[in-house]
């Protein structure tokens, strides 16, 4: 159910309603009709199985309820100016509140009773059926940066029947459980990966996202025996597991397995441009290639891997080592903003939450389990791009600092190869750090 305002336009003392499709409705329509509708009166009381609507109060006043299964929201309508697109699968009632109100339907096919639900038990009934048709997902590290954007983003939850959430809370990010959607069937599981328990998990799911890791580039300079190891086991585990069940895997690496300064690099470049800087690149692109020998042993197609850009953009498990969190954060707080002394003008692949949630929805949708490698990212950006919107915002100082890492190339990701499957990128980095900053709204203004 979509809710918008049409264009109106004054003109000598009359008024004109404008209402297009795309801005306002999605469909072509094929039939229109009007409801003289008598004060008091409900009607509607049904959903369509395939019919969309468009409806338009032109007169009068009108209570519309709309109940899509699992959320239920009331509407009044009293002005021509605004429309609500009632889609397929929608039960809606329509309360007539004032004399003379009339009601202007757009539908996109003609009258067929058969599409009509007009029994509400049968319309629950429909909608449990097509729920328990969604796949089962086992999202690991499920409670970090990018999980707690995904099982709070309402989208990416419809997507899916069962939801079962592994993280083992390194990250204390108790709050993104919190208030979860209540349109989705949630399990936690407190999991230290690698883990024997994750078996029965694994079994009961159809997808596996993987995003269990210890993430702070940097910090994985320092990491000593077993910690090292960790993100490289776990993904075996989980991997193996995959493979050995035949489940669906989606494995986020990340585009920090590049390091080439040779113009654009994509994912079929040569092994020079494959130059991973820190210890967590270097485990990422070694769990590629496991991945790629399960592949190669056991015929294993059904996975997926993603090369994230880093991550922009606020999630309530939101995190602050990477750089357009951090720089928010010092600005904020009236820090100084730390860039390494060479990275002004280094371009990097940088992600927003909203095309990482929307390309896992596209992955998802489209079945592309394929055992291919995505690189996802929104953008390249250099640190001036990133520090030239957040001065929009605030007022900063830089100060250039020394790192382990900062002899890291300058880099430039393609995303040709996801967008030549139709997929579009249209997260913005304005928006983003917009969003970011105003959640430290009362802070050092
Ligand atoms: N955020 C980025 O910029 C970025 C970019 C590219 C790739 N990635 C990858 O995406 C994934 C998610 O990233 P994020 O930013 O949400 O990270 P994050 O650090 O915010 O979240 C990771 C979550 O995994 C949990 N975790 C860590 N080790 C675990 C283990 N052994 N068992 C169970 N849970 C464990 C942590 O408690 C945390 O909640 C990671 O694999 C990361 O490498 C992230």
């Amino acid at each position: 159910m979509a809710i918008n305002k049409s264009k109106s336009i004054k003109h000598n003392g009359s008024k004109l309603f404008v209402f297009e499709k795309d801005q306002n409705f999605s469909f072509l329509g094929k039939r229109l009709f009007i409801i003289f509708g008598k004060r008091g009166q409900t009607r509607g009381l049904h959903a369509h199985r395939k019919h969309n609507q468009y409806l338009i109060c032109v007169n009068g006043e009108c209570e519309v309820t709309l109940d899509n299964g699992h959320e239920i929201k009331k509407v009044i309508l009293k002005s021509p100016e605004i429309g609500i697109e009632i889609k397929a699968m929608t039960w809606s009632k329509q309360v007539y509140k004032k004399k003379d109100t009339k009601i202007l339907v757009l539908c996109d096919h003609t009258f067929k009773e058969r599409d009509y639900i007009r029994d509400y038990l049968i319309f629950k009934k429909i909608v449990n059926e097509k729920k328990k048709e969604k796949p089962n997902i086992l999202i690991t590290g499920s409670l970090g940066h990018i999980g707690s954007y995904l099982i709070h983003n309402k989208d990416f939850v419809k997507c899916f029947n069962q939801i079962y959430l592994i993280d083992n809370l390194s990250a204390e990010r108790y709050v993104s459980l919190f208030n979860l959607p209540k349109y989705g069937n949630f399990s936690f599981f407190n999991i230290d990966l690698p883990n024997h328990f994750v078996k029965k998990i694994v079994k009961k799911s159809d997808i596996v996202l993987h995003l269990a890791a210890t993430t702070n580039a940097e910090a994985s300079v320092n990491l000593k025996g077993k910690q090292k190891k960790k993100n490289f086991l776990s993904t075996i585990e989980v991997a193996n597991l995959c493979c050995k069940y035949n489940k669906k895997f989606i494995f986020i690496s990340s585009t920090s397995i590049y390091g080439s300064n040779k113009g654009i690099v994509d994912e079929s470049c040569g092994k020079s441009d494959i130059n991973p800087q820190s210890p967590y690149a270097v485990s990422k692109l070694k769990e590629e290639n496991f991945l790629q020998t399960l592949q190669k042993k056991y015929n294993y197609n059904n996975f997926v891997i993603l090369r994230f850009g880093t991550i922009f953009g606020y999630s309530i498990g939101i995190r602050f080592h990477t750089a357009v969190n951090k720089f928010c954060f010092q600005a904020a707080t009236n820090l100084p903003i730390t860039v390494w002394k060479t990275a002004r003008n280094q371009k990097r692949p940088y992600l927003s939450l909203v095309d990482a949630c929307r390309a896992l929805i596209f992955i998802t949708k489209n079945k592309m389990f394929n055992g291919e490698i995505y690189n996802i990212l929104t953008n390249n950006y250099t640190v001036n791009d990133i520090l030239n919107v957040i001065k929009k915002n605030r007022k900063i100082k830089v100060k250039l600092v020394n790192s382990r890492i900062m002899n890291q190339l300058s880099f430039n990701v393609s995303n040709e190869k996801i967008k030549s499957d139709s997929f579009t990128f249209i997260g913005s980095l304005k928006e983003e750090i917009s969003n970011t900053l105003k959640k430290f709204s009362n802070l050092n203004q």
